[in-house]
Parts: C-alpha cells; sequence; structure tokens
C-alpha cells in the first residue's frame, strides 16, 4: 500500500461521540509525557470527537490556564512529531483543570457542575471517560465518589457511555488484585472498565494478529511440531530514573513481565479467536493461554528463573551506579531489575516449547523484540562439507525501537562450493509504510471514547498472570529463597540467565 492509500484508509476512520474525558492524577508524568501528547496527536491528525473536552484534575490549585502552560511543555517535549500552532489552539480552548481531593465527596459535585457547564452549551450528550493515572488506592475511592454523585450511571446499551480507564500496576499480587477489583465493581460494570497495558496499543504488537491470521504460510507452523522455541525479551538501557518508590516494590517481574510480556505472549500464542470485532473474542483466547501456562513448584521456581541487580557500570559511555546506590533505594533491597524465565505453555498446541523471557533495566540498548526459532532441517544432504550444523529458520517480531520482522533462512553464497549461510529476509514499517507509527496511547485512548475494548485487558486475563507468578514470588521471599545475582550495567544481565537456556542447548538471541 503506497503512504497517500494508506491517509485515505484513515481518513475514512469514525469520529468517536461527543466524550469528556476526566483525567485524575493530572499534575503527573503521565499526563504531560503521554496522554496529552497523545491527544494532541490525535487531534493533528483530526481523529478526536467533534464535541470533545478534557478536564485535567489533581490536588494541586491550577487554574486553566496554568494547567495548560504545563501541559505544553510536555508537548513540546514528548510529542512525536511537532504539534502545529493552530491545532494546539484549538485543543487548548478544550482543556481545562479542575482542583480535587478524590477522598472529598464535595470536590465531586463541583466535578459535576463543570463537566455539565462545560458540556451544556455543545447541545448534545457526553459520554464520560475517566483515566485514573494514579496510584491503585486511590481507584476505590474515586469510583465510589463519581458514582455518589452521578457521574457514572449503570451500565446500559442506552445510558450515557461511562468508562473508567485505570493505569498499572493493577495489584501486587493476586489477592490485591481480586481485592482491587472487588472494590472498583463495587461502583462499575466489567464493562466499564478499561485496564490499560501500553503494550497492546503498540503497532508492532496489534500486527501479531495480523501477521498470523492474514498470512496463510505461518499458522500451519505455528505450533508444537515446527517450533523449536520462543524468546520474548524486553531490554531497557535506563536505570530506575526518579521512579524508586515504586520499582523498589515492585521489581521487574511486576513492571514488565506481569503485564507487557505476558500480554504479547498471550496474543502471540492464542487460538484463531471467532471475531476480531467484538473485545471477548480475543481477551476468551488470551485468557485460555494464560492459563495453561504451567505453573511452577518451588524446585521448579531454582530451576526456571533467575533474578539479578545491577551493580555500577557503563551505558553508551557513561558511568552509572549501581541499583542499590541509586536514590531511593535501601541498601540491603533485594528487588529484581533482571529477571529471566523459562516457561511452558501446557496445551495442545504448545506443549513442550520452551519459552524464554528476559527483561532488564541497565542493559545494553533499549529493544524489545519477539523472536520464534523454528525447527532446523535436517543436516543429512549437507553432510561432510564441512559446513557446520544447520540453523535454525528463525522469525524475529522487533517491537521496538526499529519496528519490524525479519526472517532468517539459510541460503548459498555464490561461488563454485556448496556452502550454507544464513540470510535475512525483512522489513521495517518505517521503509515499507512510509509513515510514522502513532504512540500506542494514541490507539488507546481512541479506542475507550469508541467503547472498543479489545486492546484492554480484562480482569480474568490480570489474575491468571498474576497467579501464575505466585510461585516464583512466594519462592524468591520464602525462607530458603534462589540467588540474587549481579550483572554490572551495561551487559546482557547475569551469566546464571545462560544456564537457563543451556540444558535444551539453547543461547539467548544476540540483540
Ligand atoms: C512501563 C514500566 O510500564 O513500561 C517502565 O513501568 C518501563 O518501567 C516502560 O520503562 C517501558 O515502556 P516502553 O513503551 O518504553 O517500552
Amino acid at each position: 500500500m503506497t503512504q497517500s492509500q494508506s491517509a485515505d484508509v484513515d481518513q475514512r476512520i469514525v469520529r468517536p461521540p461527543a466524550t469528556a474525558l476526566v483525567i485524575f492524577g493530572a499534575s503527573g508524568d503521565l499526563t504531560s509525557r503521554k496522554l496529552i501528547p497523545a491527544l494532541c496527536n490525535l487531534a493533528e491528525d483530526q481523529y478526536l470527537p467533534e464535541h470533545f473536552i478534557v478536564i485535567g484534575s489533581s490536588r494541586s490549585k491550577l487554574s486553566d490556564e496554568d494547567f495548560r502552560a504545563k501541559v505544553l511543555e510536555g508537548v513540546k517535549k514528548h510529542s512525536r512529531r511537532p504539534i502545529s500552532p493552530a491545532v494546539w489552539e484549538a485543543f487548548a480552548r478544550n482543556l481545562h483543570y479542575q482542583p480535587l481531593d478524590g477522598e472529598k465527596p464535595e470536590d465531586f459535585e463541583a466535578l459535576k457542575q463543570r463537566l455539565e457547564a462545560l458540556t451544556a452549551p455543545h447541545g448534545v450528550r457526553f459520554n464520560y471517560v475517566y483515566y485514573l493515572a494514579m496510584a491503585p488506592q486511590f481507584f476505590g475511592p474515586i469510583a465510589s465518589n463519581l458514582k455518589e454523585v452521578g457521574l457514572i450511571e449503570d451500565y446500559s446499551k442506552e445510558a450515557r457511555q461511562t468508562s473508567v480507564v485505570v493505569e498499572k500496576p493493577f495489584g501486587h499480587d493476586l489477592e490485591s488484585a481480586r481485592e482491587l477489583n472487588r472494590v472498583i465493581r463495587q461502583s462499575l460494570a466489567e464493562e466499564q472498565i478499561y485496564r490499560i497495558d501500553h503494550y497492546l496499543g503498540k503497532e508492532t504488537v496489534q500486527n501479531i494478529l495480523v501477521f498470523r491470521f492474514a498470512n496463510g504460510i505461518f499458522e500451519p507452523l505455528w505450533n508444537r511440531k515446527y517450533v523449536d522455541h520462543i524468546q520474548i525479551s524486553v531490554c531497557e538501557d535506563i536505570g530506575i530514573g526518579t521512579r524508586a518508590a515504586y520499582f523498589d516494590q515492585n521489581g521487574i517481574l511486576r513492571d514488565i513481565v506481569q503485564n507487557h510480556v505476558l500480554q504479547m505472549l498471550a496474543l502471540l500464542c492464542i487460538e484463531p479467536p471467532i471475531s476480531l470485532s467484538d473485545a471477548d473474542s480475543i481477551r476468551d483466547e488470551k485468557a485460555k493461554v494464560l492459563r495453561s501456562i504451567k505453573r511452577m513448584t518451588p524446585e521448579e521456581v531454582r530451576e526456571n528463573t533467575v533474578r539479578a541487580q545491577y551493580v555500577a557500570g557503563t551505558v553508551d559511555s557513561e558511568t552509572v551506579a549501581g541499583y542499590r546506590e541509586e536514590k531511593g533505594v535501601a541498601e540491603s533491597s533485594s528487588t529484581d531489575s533482571y529477571v529471566g524465565l523459562k516457561l511452558e505453555i501446557d496445551n495442545w498446541r504448545w506443549s513442550g516449547v520452551p519459552i524464554y523471557i528476559r527483561a532488564g533495566k541497565r542493559l545494553p540498548k533499549r529493544i524489545t523484540e519477539i523472536t520464534i526459532f523454528f525447527n532446523k532441517a535436517p543436516d543429512s544432504l549437507f553432510k561432510g562439507r564441512n559446513i557446520g550444523e544447520l540453523e535454525h529458520n528463525v522469525l524475529s517480531i522487533q517491537v521496538q525501537p526499529k519496528e519490524g520482522m525479519s526472517l532468517r533462512i539459510s541460503s548459498k553464497p555464490p561461488g563454485p562450493r556448496m556452502r550454507v549461510r544464513p540470510v535475512e529476509m525483512d522489513f521495517t514499517y518505517d521503509s515499507s509504510f512510509g509513515v510514522a507509527s502513532p504512540e500506542a496511547y494514541e490507539r488507546l485512548l481512541l479506542d475507550v471514547m469508541k467503547g472498543d475494548a479489545t486492546l484492554f485487558t480484562r480482569n480474568d486475563e490480570i489474575e491468571e498472570s498474576w497467579d501464575l507468578l505466585a510461585p516464583i514470588f512466594e519462592a524468591w521471599s520464602g525462607p530458603n529463597p534462589p540467588p540474587l545475582y549481579e550483572y554490572k550495567a551495561g551487559t546482557w544481565g547475569p551469566p546464571e540467565a545462560d544456564q537457563l537456556l543451556a540444558p535444551m542447548k539453547h543461547t539467548w538471541r544476540k540483540l
């Protein structure tokens, strides 16, 4: 498809109905770094509803003007492309601020009046989207206060659509996730809750479905008969920055694996859903995959998991501190900044296929990749030709930063001798589509305004993810925990992580 054709298709996009978006926690980082820049990019593409207002809300006492000035800084710094002054001005006219304490019912009355005053002049009924960009302990009080003043209507097809977007972390473990869900379900129906996992909004992650189900050639190979093993790597060069208070309580297994990695894995391994156009078809299949992942015994936790922490080292020619020296981290912290895992999906399609996962901070570079290693061809025809062992065909889906895919195949280099060399067939979004991919938050905000929950995580998926990690947390914090290894910042993690793959003679893919 050429660039102009793809633009034509995009222009046919149906704009969401009239929407008032209220962001709770609006003075925080997420609003300036992600949410407002995403909305501005949607405005730039004319994807926002014709009638649209945003109210930022938090405890800080800001005027509309203060709030606009604050988030404009964020837009300038973090938007994926410059926003034209005319688009910003039109957008900013609909951007407001309302101070609010999430635990004070009277503040919700004031919010209600503000919403009514701002929406009334439009003369149309507005849907309400509440974005909870804040710590989970506030989800319950905010939802119940919204409900109390009538800002959440009971769910029905006829009622005003009211949606609540909740950010991760959704709980700290299975118990707390269940409790959180119980609390918010007192005020909301499941259909009104949008649990965001921004990885599901990434183009390359959405493409997993198209790639698998819109091509005839891969699906027959997508199973234990042809797949040797799978690797998923989420590597970051950054440390924990200013987020010690959050990260040190959670660690990388909770921060990245419980949500982003398991969601990518689930999409990669689902059975064909019965439809792509209702949210539950895909979510049903994802939940089944998560449910099929083998739960580990304490012994298996020792064999199949490796956790580690970075010590001082060099990343991108810069000397950086070790994890325990980071500001806000306790000297004796045993929080994992790296994790390696070996999982198995114990179902008909995948049984026996090892799935290796690694995620870490302060690795040499930022790269997220899903890699499928297919079975090797028998080398009988090439025996005695001194070409070494044949290699796996490898399909790699690069989620970021260089969005694209590649397939490694064996080929004969030119010349009189019969030799075999691997070559890569690849495509990048950049060169094939000629347009920059939107940020994940753009797609997800648009979907919630349209009432499409396909790319949001359902409660049972969250519970399954916590459930399958529970034995690991238990063993790690138990009386005789497996070791916490070290790795130097700027390296690919602890050498012990190689041992996860060694029994099957596998090695981590070089990234
Ligand atoms: C967040 C984690 O969910 O994802 C962060 O809390 C992490 O620790 C971030 O850095 C990574 O997101 P992305 O889109 O940059 O890969």
